[in-house]
């Protein structure tokens, strides 16, 4: 039952606090607070990786592409990200201490499950991140990191991509514990920014009516742009998505450093831009960045740290979000861009839950 929400994608969206909760619950030990994620009997030695291929489609294509980020920072193991239905046409040598995770909600996507047989014959290890269990990809990994979205009804994937990101955050640590590049004390502010996610989400749900507001403004441009940098890079990807299947706006998502090598030209008053840029190491290139597409006359929403100067912030319309560490940051900034999604679409009256043309899983390549 979806009440007292309009949409059952309006309630995944407000149950992320508690979706990402269960989910570290399985992955950090209560008393200690350290990192424990237990894996099935099968169990893989994280020290003896060398080499990861991350495989997915969609939503959890940017999961993984988030992942690249935190593991190799954090564990210093290359990472290469590939679309499942790519990965298993391409012939990519496969390394010998190989570990191939594969991200999927429903466990049943078929490409993602064919790449992760293709692997699994090459002799690659397999850890899935998966929320349905005993699903096909749950059963057949050599070991599941499961997440505990719950069941996600709205074909828009919402609560299941930020707990998907919470276990991958949580596999980074692991993975850079288990190779010794992690210190306790380290491991303890990560463990920390982490366990401060559900009530900073909450922090982050109340900007729900600003987001409406802004959405009423937008919602008639005929295409959007996303920018962001490092982490806030493949959820500008997603929130391109998300805009794309349920308000049928065409929207794309770019690497904020990409933008003057061809996407500026699109910048006019009529292609809004949404720029994701917590206050960070990279804070000073986005906004650079943003000056670019302001003296060009775009329209800019910014979703930024909040308390900062206004001076600072070139942009037309802010989403102010909760102060939190750069680790997590993507997690959290991905929320305004579903309820940005959402809002649009419900003021274009597209059918929110099940839109045109899209299955929740994709058993068909
Ligand atoms: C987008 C969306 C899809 C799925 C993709 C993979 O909102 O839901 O892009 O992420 O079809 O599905 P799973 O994760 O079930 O393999």
């Amino acid at each position: 039952e979806k009440w007292p929400y309009r949409h059952y994608m309006q309630k995944e969206i407000y149950e992320q606090p508690t979706a990402i909760g269960e989910t570290l619950k399985e992955l950090i030990h209560p008393a200690y607070r350290t990192i424990s994620i237990r894996q099935n009997s099968a169990g893989l030695d994280l020290a003896t990786i060398e080499d990861i291929t991350i495989v997915a489609c969609g939503t959890s294509w940017h999961a993984g592409l988030v992942a690249k980020y935190w593991i190799e920072q954090l564990a210093h193991v290359p990472v290469q990200v590939d679309i499942a239905s790519e990965y298993r046409y391409r012939a990519s040598p496969m390394r010998k201490n190989g570990l191939m995770i594969v991200i999927s909600q429903s466990g049943e996507t078929a490409d993602t499950l064919a790449a992760m047989r293709y692997a699994k014959q090459g002799g690659l290890q397999v850890l899935g991140v998966v929320n349905v269990p005993e699903s096909s990809i749950d059963r057949e990994a050599d070991a599941t990191l499961h997440t505990y979205a719950g069941p996600e009804i709205g074909v828009a994937s919402t609560k299941a991509f930020t707990t998907q990101l919470t276990a991958l955050a949580c596999f980074a640590l692991a993975m850079a514990k288990a190779k010794g590049v992690l210190d306790a004390k380290q491991e303890q502010g990560y463990v920390d920014e982490l366990l401060q996610l559900p009530a900073k989400v909450e922090q982050v749900l109340i900007h729900d009516a600003s987001l409406e507001a802004i959405a009423r403004e937008l919602m008639h441009a005929n295409g959007f742009l996303f920018l962001g940098r490092g982490t806030c890079f493949p959820i500008a990807l997603e929130g391109a998505l998300k805009l794309k299947e349920i308000s049928y706006i065409h929207a794309e998502g770019y690497a904020a450093g990409e933008m003057k090598h061809g996407p500026i030209a699109l910048i006019d008053e009529d292609l809004p831009v949404v720029v994701v840029a917590p206050q960070n190491s990279l804070f000073d290139k986005v906004v650079s960045n943003v000056e670019e597409v302001k003296a060009r006359g775009g329209r800019v929403l910014m979703i930024t740290t909040q308390g900062q100067a206004a001076g600072r912030i070139p942009a037309d319309y802010t989403i102010p979000v909760v102060p939190c560490g750069e680790f997590v940051a993507p997690i959290l900034y991905v929320i305004p861009l579903q309820m940005l999604a959402y809002h649009i679409a419900v003021l274009k009256g597209t059918d929110v839950d099940q839109p045109r043309n899209l299955a929740k899983s994709v058993t068909v390549e």
